[in-house]
């Protein structure tokens, strides 16, 4: 059994995070099977999907009897330690069916149950396996790529450089490039990775400068949330009684600035 501390949590993380993607990358090597289609027919999860999630949670599970799990995957369920693990065993699941090397497995430890407004963030872990990078925070502690410490870039005077992603039903394409077309006056470029743990990942360690997406899942940013705000940067979510809540990510000034264009009439 690990201590409560932020710290061993993150690194209970990283070690599973770590096993896991290990699997996913040796289920990869051998073929992906779909498993099944989920909100839409874009919307796919593959057996690696399932067989992951069920190898962190039962990992989890050994070491943390007491906490509450919620994953993409299986059923949620409640604890009595007041913590919960916020598990997306396959982000960037198209990607990976099509052999595309921006997948990860993010895991998050968050106090609180499974609504994101109640959450109090402690520690996170998002390993992509593709590429062997562990990205990790623990509140308090600061984010870490590996062993080197991480932070939001600076402004850019050659515009920011900024990602987006859209959810997987067609009807709300419109919208989302509306909100696209509103950004690119401040942007340098803008990036589609397809993995929104990585989007997050990376604007924490300074490669991109700011990250939006409506639509969300609380496993998609979990644990992306803590490695930028722990980076030095800004996350906030808005709309959160609609379908399709609004993240923003990055340094505050260039966070501010994204939000404003976004929910601009
Ligand atoms: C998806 C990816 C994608 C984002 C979607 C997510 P999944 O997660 O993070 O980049 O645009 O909103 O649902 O389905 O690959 O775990
Ligand atoms: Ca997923």
């Amino acid at each position: 059994m690990s201590a409560d501390t932020p710290v061993a949590l993150r690194d209970l993380a990283i070690d599973v995070a770590r096993e896991a993607g290990e699997l996913a990358r040796r289920r990869r090597r051998e073929g992906v099977r779909l498993a099944a289609t989920k909100s839409s027919l874009a919307d796919i999860v593959t057996e690696a999907d399932r067989e992951v999630e069920a190898l962190i949670r039962h990992r989890l599970s050994e070491e943390r009897p007491r906490d509450g799990f919620l994953g993409e995957e299986s059923d949620a369920s409640a604890g009595d330690s007041g913590i919960t693990w916020v598990v997306d065993p396959i982000d960037g699941t198209v990607n990976y069916a099509a052999g595309i090397p921006a997948y990860n497995v993010s895991i998050a430890a968050v106090r609180g149950g499974t609504d994101p407004a109640t959450w109090e963030h402690l520690a996170g872990a998002v390993f992509a396996p593709a590429l062997d990078e562990m990205f990790s925070a623990s509140v308090g502690e600061g984010a870490w790529l590996d062993g080197v410490r991480v932070e939001v870039s600076p402004q850019n005077e050659a515009g920011a450089l900024l990602a987006t992603g859209f959810g997987y039903d067609p009807t709300t394409h419109d919208g989302d490039i509306a909100s696209v077309r509103r950004v690119m006056p401040i942007a340098r470029d803008l990036r589609r990775m397809g993995a929104a743990a990585l989007d997050l990942a990376y604007v924490a360690a300074g490669r991109l400068d700011g990250y939006f997406e409506r639509g969300l899942k609380p496993w998609d940013f979990a644990a992306g949330a803590l490695l930028v705000r722990e980076a030095g940067g800004v996350v906030s979510r808005s709309d959160i009684d609609t379908p399709r809540p609004l993240l923003v990510a990055g340094a505050a000034a260039l966070h501010d600035a994204i939000l404003a264009r976004i929910v601009q009439s």
